[in-house]
């Protein structure tokens, strides 16, 4: 078999056999393809799209060029949640701890962020001593015994997807649907959960900007997943705007417990407990979501999921106390500079903002600092008064103040009236 063959069937738009797939996978990992073949064959598949049988065999080849994880010794069905970048979502913290509150176990690996999203392992970097490198055994013991294991992603996990996304990046072939599904996927399978959820955020933070392209992308998705034996199912989730009111790391962290709570803003209540119900659905313990939407309910009116947060961070070594001890050293208001109703914001730059003040990474060598970030006090559709506090910045190095300043003036629109409707959840696709 040859490379240049494969480019040539996938440039006139004919179907690749899953040997022709496999081949593929497993050369350009073990370094036997170049990237400029490899690049030439991306960009055909940029313009040619793949089946669903290709994809699939691309997602499940790509699984196989590295380790795996093996749930199977954890009892119960083991559910996993995936989102596909937001700024201000913290959704993982909370339906963490919310899920294993039912007694499904969550056992879970999350990644770091990057650029204008959080990543959930940062997050909980904020909390003193808190440990996201867990041996196997204490994954397992602490996901049978608690419910809840959260750690970083290690091994040699979908080493293909390493090699490829980096080729992607600078061949402007990271936007098509199959790579980016298969990309996901192939990553959340080696995990080893037997259901996955997907939050596909949709907007102005977000990768899909509109709710068709990433009604495309959540098909292929819980098509792959579905085909490779994991029940999946996509939410697509408004990103038009930061969830919740908070950007940055403790301050994330504090948000997710008022969540938890029962005092949590509405938009990041809402997201968290669709996405929580269908994990509770496909965990096998209810038979619909509004039965599994009630008992979530009733875990944080009781105090059971924020107790769980509390005995997750424990048994992970961290100090819960900590994160309200995590205090920028300026904290400055900006104020809008008009009246009129809020009708837009750019939550990619808001989340700019964030890590130009160290909330967030520009590069993977970055360190963060855990104790800045934003709140934004008003959402889309307020109405504000010219000198209201639109945002409350927490920094440490005050010379960053005129140009994050700056920022968040350009990324938000006031104008006289408002008359959408902003809806959190578009659509389920399964
Ligand atoms: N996230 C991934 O993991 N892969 C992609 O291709 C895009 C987003």
């Amino acid at each position: 078999m040859r490379m240049i063959d494969l480019i040539h069937k996938k440039k006139h738009n004919q179907e690749l056999s899953e040997a022709e797939i496999k081949f593929f996978v497993e050369n350009y990992t073990s370094g036997n393809i170049p990237d400029y073949q490899v690049s030439a064959f991306a960009m055909a598949i940029y313009f040619q799209g793949m089946s669903d049988q290709e994809t699939t065999t691309l997602t499940q080849s790509m699984v196989d060029s590295g380790d795996t994880i093996d749930l199977s010794d954890i009892e119960g069905i083991v559910v996993d949640k995936h989102s596909t970048g937001g700024v201000g979502d913290k959704v993982s913290l909370i339906i963490t701890p919310l899920i294993a509150s039912l007694g499904i176990p969550v056992a879970k690996m999350s990644g770091r962020g990057l650029g204008h999203t959080g990543g959930t392992i940062d997050k909980l970097e904020a909390i003193d001593g808190f440990k996201i490198e867990l041996t196997r055994e204490e994954f397992t013991n602490n996901a049978n015994e608690y419910k809840v294991a959260l750690a970083g992603q290690s091994g040699n996990l979908v080493p293909a997807d390493k090699k490829l996304y980096a080729l992607r990046d600078v061949t402007d072939t990271v936007d098509s649907l199959p790579l980016i599904a298969s990309s996901i996927m192939s990553k959340k399978i080696a995990s080893g959960s037997d259901a996955i959820v997907l939050d596909v955020k949709v907007g102005s933070g977000a990768f899909m900007k509109t709710v068709e392209e990433a009604t495309a992308l959540a098909e292929i998705m819980t098509s792959i997943g579905n085909n490779l034996g994991r029940k999946t199912v996509a939410v697509l989730t408004n990103m038009n705007q930061p969830l919740g009111r908070e950007i940055g790391n403790a301050n994330e962290v504090r948000e997710a417990v008022e969540v938890l709570s029962g005092k949590g803003e509405q938009d990041i209540t809402e997201v968290s407990m669709v996405i929580a119900s269908h994990m509770a659905v496909l965990g096998g313990a209810y038979s619909n979501e509004e039965e599994a939407r009630k008992a979530l309910d009733a875990k944080i009116a009781s105090g059971e999921a924020l107790e769980k947060f509390k005995q997750f961070v424990e048994i992970q070594g961290g100090n819960f106390d900590s994160i309200y001890e995590k205090q920028a050293s300026h904290v400055v208001e900006v104020k809008a500079k008009e009246d009129g109703a809020l009708v837009s914001v750019d939550s990619e730059q808001i989340g700019l903002a964030a890590m130009k003040l160290g909330a967030g990474r520009s590069t993977k060598e970055d360190e963060i600092d855990y104790s800045v970030g934003i709140s934004m006090h008003h959402k889309i559709g307020a109405r504000v008064t010219k000198n209201d506090t639109l945002f409350t910045l927490y920094m440490n190095d005050s010379s960053l103040q005129a140009d994050v300043e700056e920022t968040l003036h350009n990324s938000y629109r006031i104008s006289e009236t408002y008359e959408g409707e902003y809806e959190y959840v578009y659509k389920i696709i399964k």
